[in-house]
């Protein structure tokens, strides 16, 4: 796995945005795997101002998001299909049809999970996929003791995720119980994993998705087996990782590397 540690949060999304940025232009017609939360907000509030300042153009982009809450309607301001909307896609040229996001509402979860699953591949499958980290280590809704193999599916959400969410709703009674995620096996299919944290409040869950066992207590540790993974952290997020010095030398050194 690729380190980048970066001073701000701010940087850590500009440089987030790149990665993004140069997918895009070497495919122009390239899938993007997408996440929702806190953590992307200044990666899509960059990449908004490079479509408006710098032409960056998303007309033959498809994009597939990683989850939504079950039970929550497309125009529930807390559901992910709202926050995209806001965030990111009402302000880039992306044509409506190339968007996916997992539905909260459809009437048969399995045939719907199943689809997903298969659009992804008839689209030629996921470029690049952006990840945030739960403070349980979770990628997308993979809660602990998710397989490391899942697929497409219906997830109870862990009592931490709630609490964690809880931020968003009037009160944790209101988070919802249940969310329809993409696998930890349907997101190691991507060609590249982005993964980007910042926070104290993230610091332990990194250090033991970058540095700890692969298990599937931490279900982003996953990422320790994908041959491009790159995960960009701000100081606070980077800052319980024991071989941290190393990463920073790495990045110093690479320049001149043979
Ligand atoms: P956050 O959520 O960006 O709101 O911290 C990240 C996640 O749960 O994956």
């Amino acid at each position: 796995m690729e380190i980048l540690v970066q001073e701000t949060v701010d940087k850590m999304s500009e440089v987030a945005a790149k990665v993004v940025a140069k997918t895009l232009n070497a495919k122009p017609n390239c899938v993007l795997g997408l996440a929702t939360g806190s953590t992307p907000l200044g990666l899509y509030k960059e990449l908004v101002r490079m479509h408006r300042d710098e032409g960056l153009d998303f007309s033959q982009v498809t994009t597939f998001n990683l989850d939504e809450y079950v039970g929550l309607t497309k125009d529930h301001e807390q559901s992910y299909h709202y926050f995209m909307h806001e965030n990111l896609f009402k302000h880039i040229n992306i044509p409506k049809q190339n968007i996916h996001i997992p539905s909260g509402t459809t009437e048969n979860y399995e045939a719907f999970c199943s689809w997903y699953e298969n659009r992804i591949v008839e689209c030629g499958g996921i470029d690049l996929q952006i990840l945030g980290i739960g403070s349980d280590g979770h990628i997308a809704f993979n809660e602990p003791s998710s397989s490391l193999g899942s697929r497409t599916r219906i997830k109870t959400l862990a009592k931490q995720t709630i609490d964690d969410n809880a931020r968003f709703f009037d009160s944790a009674e209101d988070v919802p119980i249940y969310a329809i995620t993409m696998g930890v096996g349907t997101i190691m299919e991507a060609r590249k994993l982005l993964m980007i944290a910042n926070g104290k409040a993230k610091a332990e869950a990194v250090a033991a998705a970058v540095e700890g066992p692969v298990t599937s207590m931490i279900t982003a540790s996953a990422l320790q087996m994908h041959p491009h993974a790159l995960c960009v952290l701000d100081k606070d997020a980077a800052s319980s990782l024991k071989m941290l010095d190393y990463y920073d030398w790495i990045q110093a050194k690479m320049v001149d590397a043979p």
